[in-house]
């Protein structure tokens, strides 16, 4: 029994990868990996500070390591992420003239997108590009090159890359201000001639605060732009949240906070986990005709970014497997929907 095989006519299953995951000294993650996931996404490796380190200078080899595992073991990769605010390269974001963040831009597509072509099944073309109220966020893209960089950074992929399908992702895109502004931002692609084929909902919600009704108007709503909905980034945090503002340090000293159940979760959690986990995939099953992939940001608790996000040193448990790669009681329903 795995996720990919129970869910194998309705959406593919996906998971982050990183580059320790794929080696093969770590035997038990790579089993649970190739036996229940068909589709992955670097979780940090296509990112443009690690892919141009240096100015012109690219540096594949990790990546295409991923590569060649998702070819070994028939899991498709997405590619993530061409442009994004975030994790650019040093020389990039110290980068003032429009002609060379113009350059970066072009260059950057043409050469990563080439070098992939025919080798991912997608690309997270554009990552994270709003705002909370659904405005464009003031990124170095936008103040330089100006809105219709966007649309531009499809067309460039389209060109070097022509197979290969062609998404917008984003965190917080299910609620209704910034849906509205993802919706407006994928039409202005759509009208500009360029391809978009789908919209990734990333899906990093909270535990017992899962906003299932706004996710189910945003599929609704995404489908009916004409594309593919996916959720890209599913895990659900289950640590609470009122430190945010607090100094870093302070924080950091409160251990309760870090790591509040020493002696792993108490029942009451983990049930209202499975519960969580049971009510997306019921909607997501709803909608299966509408959603073409659910990829979890991460194979199990102990890789999750959310040990280290947004402080370091958290012991967090937000994903279907535990530290020891053992399916947790919300797998279980997860899988007792099929
Ligand atoms: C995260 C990774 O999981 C971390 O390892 C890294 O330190 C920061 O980025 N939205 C995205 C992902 O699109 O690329 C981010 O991944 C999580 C939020």
């Amino acid at each position: 029994d795995s996720l990919k095989e129970a869910f194998k006519n309705d959406f593919t299953i996906g998971t982050a990868l990183n580059s320790a995951q794929i080696e093969e000294r770590n035997p038990t993650v790579n089993n649970l990996i190739i036996q229940q996931f068909n589709v992955a996404t670097p979780e940090n490796v296509m990112k443009s500070a690690l892919l141009q380190p240096k100015w012109g200078i690219y540096d594949f080899k990790m990546a295409d390591k991923l590569i060649e595992y998702g070819n070994k073991h028939n899991i498709k990769i997405n590619g993530h992420t061409l442009i994004w605010h975030s994790q650019l390269p040093g020389f990039m974001r110290r980068m003032q003239s429009t002609d060379s963040v113009k350059t970066f831009f072009n260059d950057h597509i043409k050469t990563v997108a080439g070098h992939y072509k025919g080798k991912v099944f997608s690309w997270d073309v554009v990552n994270e590009a709003l705002n909370e109220d659904g405005t464009l966020r003031n990124s170095i893209f936008l103040q330089k090159l100006g809105e219709g960089y966007i649309a531009e950074a499809f067309r460039l992929t389209q060109e070097a890359s022509p197979d290969t399908e062609l998404y917008y992702n984003d965190y917080n895109n299910e609620q209704p201000a910034k849906r509205a502004g993802c919706i407006k931002l994928i039409k202005k692609i759509q009208e500009s001639g360029a391809r978009i084929d789908g919209v990734g909902i990333q899906g990093h919600w909270h535990l017992g605060k899962i906003p299932l009704k706004d996710i189910e108007e945003s599929i609704l709503a995404y489908s009916a732009l004409g594309i593919k909905v996916m959720i890209t980034e599913l895990d659900i945090e289950i640590l609470p949240r009122n430190f945010q503002g607090a100094d870093v340090s302070q924080r950091l000293a409160n251990t309760t906070e870090s790591n509040p159940y020493p002696n792993g979760l108490p029942d009451s959690i983990q049930k209202q986990l499975a519960d969580d986990y049971e009510a997306l995939f019921k909607l997501f099953l709803k909608h299966k005709d509408k959603i073409a992939r659910v990829t979890f940001w991460g194979v199990n608790d102990g890789d999750s970014w959310l040990n280290n996000w947004p402080i370091r040193g958290r012991t967090n448990y937000p994903l279907l497997f535990d530290r020891n790669n053992e399916p947790k009681p919300a797998y279980f329903k997860v899988i007792g929907l099929k």
